[in-house]
C-alpha cells in the first residue's frame, strides 16, 4: 500500500459519481487519495470523466507546485501518469494490480456487493453507495467477505459522514443523553431522476425491483435511518418491526419530466424495535419514509435526559447537536478535523482512506453496519409481506428456508427481492 494516500479505482461514472464522488476525489482536504483507474459499462461516460479528471489533477498539480508540497505533486502526478479508463471491471481489476488500495462503487444497487466482493477478494478494500444491497441476505456477503479477505469494507451512507452526526454519535456515547428511549425518522422527497442506467425490465434502475430491491424504503430509508440509528453507536440493531403501511400511492411515476410504469413503495410507515448493546436497552424507532413528499423535521432522538437533534448554536451559529431538556437547550460542539468541513460526501473518502492508511483500521460504517442498516429495510417489507409484527429471528428463518431451495447465493436474494416487494400494496 501507498505510504502517503490511497490509489482508488472507480466503478459506475453516473449521475452520483458526477455530482459528488469525482468532487470528493479533487476536494481541497482530498491530500490523502488519487483515482487510477475509471470503470463505466458506457465509454463515453467513462472517457468524459476521464477528461475531467485530467483537467482538474493538472490544475491542482499546478497549484501544488507553486506551494512547493513535495507530497502533493508527486501524489498529483502519480494519479496523472497512472489514470486509465475501462469498459469491464474484471480487466481493470487485473490492470491496477499491484497499485490500487481501494474500488469506489457507484453502480446501482444490485451490484454494490457483487463488485465490492470480487473487488476484495482480488485484495482490494471497498466501498460502495447506498442501499448497501438489495437485502438484508444480500449484504450478509460483505460481512464474510471482511472476514474471508481481511479486507475493509464500508457503506457509502454520507449522511454518517456529516460533521453534526458524527458529533451525536460523540455525544450519546458520552453518556449525555441518557439510554434511547425512542427515534422518530420522517425522510422524504418526490422522488428519484432518471439515472443512466436502466435495467432488463425497461426500467430506470431506482423502480427496478431486481437492480433497487425496493422504492422509497431502499432509496431514502437508508438517508433518513442513518442519521439516527448510527449515532446509537455501534453493534445497534433492529429486533422486530411492525409495518403500518407500504404502499404505490403515485401511478405512473414522474422522473425527471417522463412518465414510468412503477410498482415499488413510495410510502412506508412502520414502528421497529431496537436494542442498544452499549445501555444494554431496547429503544423503538418510528420511521416515515417517501417518494411523495419532504417533511419539516427530518428525526428526533429521545433519551433519558431529554430529546436531541440538529439546531443551529445561537452562539457559533453552526448546526450542531443539541439535546432539549426542562432545564433548557444545550448545544454540543463538532469535532475538529482536518477533512472536509460542510459535506458528507467528501467526507466519507477522506476519513475511510485515513483509516486505511493508520494500520487498515476497519470503516466507521463497515460490513456490520450496511447489514444493521439493510436489516432496518427489510424487516419492514417483511413485516408487510407477514400482515404482522415479525422478528429479526423469524426474517432470519425465513430466508433460510429460500437459501435452502438455491444453489446460488444470488438465486436466492432475487428471489427475496421479488417476495418482499410483492409485499406492497398497489393504490
Ligand atoms: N448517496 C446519495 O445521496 C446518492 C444519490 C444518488 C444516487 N445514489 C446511489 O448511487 C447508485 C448509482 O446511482 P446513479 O444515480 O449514479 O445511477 P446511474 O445509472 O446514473 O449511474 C450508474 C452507472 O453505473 C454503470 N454500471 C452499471 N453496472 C456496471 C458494471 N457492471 N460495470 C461498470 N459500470 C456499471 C452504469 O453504466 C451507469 O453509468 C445507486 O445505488 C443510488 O441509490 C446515492
Amino acid at each position: 500500500m501507498s505510504k502517503d494516500w490511497i490509489n482508488v479505482a472507480v466503478v459506475g461514472c453516473g449521475r452520483i459519481y458526477a455530482d459528488a464522488h469525482r468532487k470528493a476525489y479533487t476536494n481541497s482536504a482530498s491530500t490523502n487519495n488519487v483515482v487510477i483507474g475509471l470503470c463505466d459499462l458506457r465509454e463515453d461516460l467513462v472517457e468524459e470523466q476521464l477528461k475531467w479528471l485530467k483537467k482538474e489533477y493538472e490544475r491542482m498539480l499546478g497549484k501544488a507546485k507553486k506551494k512547493d508540497k513535495g507530497v502533493q505533486v508527486e501524489r498529483l502526478k502519480f494519479g496523472l501518469d497512472n489514470l486509465k479508463t475501462y469498459t469491464s471491471f474484471e480487466k481493470m481489476l487485473d490492470a491496477v494490480e499491484g497499485k490500487c488500495d481501494l474500488v469506489d462503487n457507484c453502480t446501482p444497487g444490485r451490484m454494490h456487493i457483487p463488485l465490492s466482493v470480487k473487488a476484495m477478494e482480488h485484495g482490494y478494500n471497498a466501498m460502495a453507495e447506498k442501499p448497501p444491497g438489495l437485502n438484508w441476505w444480500d449484504v450478509k456477503r460483505a460481512v464474510e467477505a471482511e472476514k474471508k479477505t481481511k479486507k475493509c469494507f464500508q457503506v457509502n451512507e454520507n449522511v454518517c459522514y456529516e460533521k453534526p452526526v458524527q458529533a451525536m454519535r460523540r455525544v450519546i456515547a458520552e453518556g449525555n443523553l441518557g439510554a434511547v428511549i425512542e427515534i422518530e425518522v420522517h425522510f422524504g422527497h418526490g422522488g428519484p431522476y432518471v439515472p443512466y442506467f436502466f435495467g432488463e425490465s425497461g426500467l430506470p434502475h431506482f423502480i427496478d425491483p431486481l437492480w433497487s430491491g425496493g422504492g422509497c424504503l431502499q432509496d431514502l430509508a437508508p438517508h433518513g435511518i442513518s442519521r439516527a440509528f448510527w449515532p446509537v453507536g455501534p453493534g445497534t440493531r433492529v429486533v422486530s418491526c411492525n409495518t403500518s403501511v407500504l404502499e404505490r400511492r403515485l401511478s405512473p411515476r414522474i422522473m425527471s419530466g417522463k412518465p414510468f410504469d412503477n410498482k415499488l413503495d413510495d410510502w412506508a410507515e412502520a414502528t421497529l424495535e431496537a436494542y442498544d448493546p452499549r445501555t444494554k436497552k431496547p429503544f423503538t424507532m418510528k420511521v416515515t419514509t417517501s417518494w411523495c413528499q419532504s417533511f419539516p423535521f427530518p428525526f428526533s432522538i429521545e433519551g433519558e435526559k431529554g430529546i436531541m437533534s440538529i439546531g443551529q448554536d445561537p452562539k457559533k451559529k453552526a448546526y450542531s447537536p443539541v439535546i432539549m431538556a426542562d432545564s433548557g437547550d444545550v448545544y454540543f460542539p463538532l469535532d475538529e478535523d482536518n477533512w472536509e468541513p460542510f459535506e458528507g460526501y467528501p467526507r466519507e473518502v477522506q476519513i475511510f482512506c485515513d483509516n486505511l492508511l493508520h494500520g487498515n483500521k476497519p470503516s466507521n460504517t463497515s460490513a456490520e453496519y450496511a447489514l444493521r442498516l439493510e436489516e432496518c429495510l427489510s424487516i419492514q417489507y417483511f413485516s408487510k409481506l407477514m400482515k404482522k409484527k415479525v422478528t429479526m429471528d423469524e426474517m432470519e428463518q425465513w430466508g433460510k428456508g429460500i437459501a435452502a431451495k438455491h444453489s446460488k447465493d444470488q438465486d436466492t436474494i432475487d428471489e427475496i427481492v421479488k417476495a418482499l416487494t410483492g409485499a406492497v400494496d398497489q393504490k
